[in-house]
């Protein structure tokens, strides 16, 4: 009886003692897991879901401490008629992310998409000049970065100006402005929001040879000027039939080596359909190593997947016959994905 008592006595002990720090105990959720690994955990927000759905406003909230409008605070939506500017939703996904103690990613400033139709239209027709246009963006950036000052964590000032060939894209910016847009954008956002983190922003980024030698050049361009930039952004929109990007890490480094920190911002792993237990297993493993690269970088600050549930996802409407690509199902129910997350550790 004695020995059974010491027995229970020391398992008491052991339960209520804290953990060793190599204890290694798989964290409840995502948002444990970010205090572990000390990273930003994110998600890209659906506007439409958080104000409609329960569930998906239950999970977002639950699991995530950083959030991103998907759609939100791009130019068409937040100024869709000139000066008519509609903060609807922008300030929704705010809101809820200060309730929720969730930081803000800002996407995005300047972007060759999802322009308004009154700006494209008005350069298209030269009714709206080269003089004007600069004008026109300086106030948008002034407008749309002073209106959230404070609030946003990281912005992501400039998306995706350089091109498939490794030029620089050749959007209504370049074309109109000359490359000096960059440099000004960075500096607008600056004076807007003097704290904000200001970042480039790309696809593709984690391999392509052509694209990461310009954006290297983009930086430390930047960089000699003084230019206001201190992050870099690694989409991560990874797809199984193609080979992991194997030197992701090393091509981190060399952008965290000129002193900015490192985010991947829109991850997600999409495949051909239908999907499988061995196709979602792969998908588990390139979610991980994308984890896995952040962590292993101590200049890389977060990890934000760009939506979180199948249910709603850009991926099947841009790639025909694929999808499966997040790490929730469409009933939020946990992938493979999501544990593969789950078990990353510091090292
Ligand atoms: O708002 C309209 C709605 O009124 C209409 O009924 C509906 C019909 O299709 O379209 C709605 O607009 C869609 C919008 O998403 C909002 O849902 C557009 O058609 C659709 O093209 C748009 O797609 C977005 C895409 O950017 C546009 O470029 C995706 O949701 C969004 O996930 C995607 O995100 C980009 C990042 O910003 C930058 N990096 C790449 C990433 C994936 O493309």
């Amino acid at each position: 009886m004695k020995r059974l008592l010491s027995g229970l006595a020391a398992i008491a002990f052991a339960l209520a003692a804290p953990l060793p720090a190599h204890a290694d105990r798989t964290p409840d959720d995502l948002r444990e897991l970010s205090r572990t690994l000390r990273v930003h955990i994110g998600s890209a927000v659906d506007a439409t879901a958080l104000a409609g759905e329960a569930d998906y406003r239950r999970v977002l909230n639950q699991e995530f401490n950083h959030v991103t409008a998907e759609n939100a605070m791009k130019w068409e939506t937040v100024e869709p008629q000139r000066g008519a500017y509609d903060w609807e939703a922008a300030d929704a996904v705010v809101e809820n992310a200060r309730r929720n103690r969730q930081q803000v990613r800002g996407h995005t400033l300047v972007w060759h998409n999802q322009l308004p139709a009154w700006l494209i239209e008005g350069v298209d027709s030269g009714a709206i000049d080269a003089k004007e246009l600069r004008k026109i963006l300086r106030s948008h950036i002034m407008t749309e970065v002073g209106r959230y000052r404070g609030k946003i964590r990281a912005w992501d000032v400039v998306n995706e100006v350089v091109d498939d060939t490794g030029k620089l894209r050749d959007s209504i910016w370049l074309k109109h402005l000359g490359p000096g847009y960059i440099a000004d954008a960075f500096r607008w956002a600056h004076q807007a929001d003097p704290r904000a983190r200001l970042y480039i922003n790309d696809y593709n980024l984690e391999w392509d040879a052509k694209k990461i030698e310009t954006t290297l050049g983009i930086v430390k361009d930047l960089k000699a000027k003084r230019v206001p930039i201190h992050g870099i952004g690694f989409q991560g929109h990874l797809g199984i039939q193609y080979d992991y990007p194997g030197d992701f890490a090393g091509v981190m480094r060399r952008f965290t080596d000129l002193g900015l920190e490192a985010a991947i911002t829109e991850a997600d792993v999409r495949m051909v359909m239908p999907a499988t237990a061995e196709k979602l297993a792969t998908q588990a493993d390139y979610y991980q190593r994308m984890l896995s690269t952040c962590v292993a970088n101590k200049r890389c600050v977060e990890f934000t997947v760009w939506g979180f549930t199948d249910r709603h996802s850009w991926v099947p409407d841009w790639f025909e016959g694929e999808g499966a690509a997040n790490i929730m199902d469409e009933n939020l129910a946990h992938k493979p994905a999501y544990d593969a997350l789950l078990a990353v550790r510091r090292k």
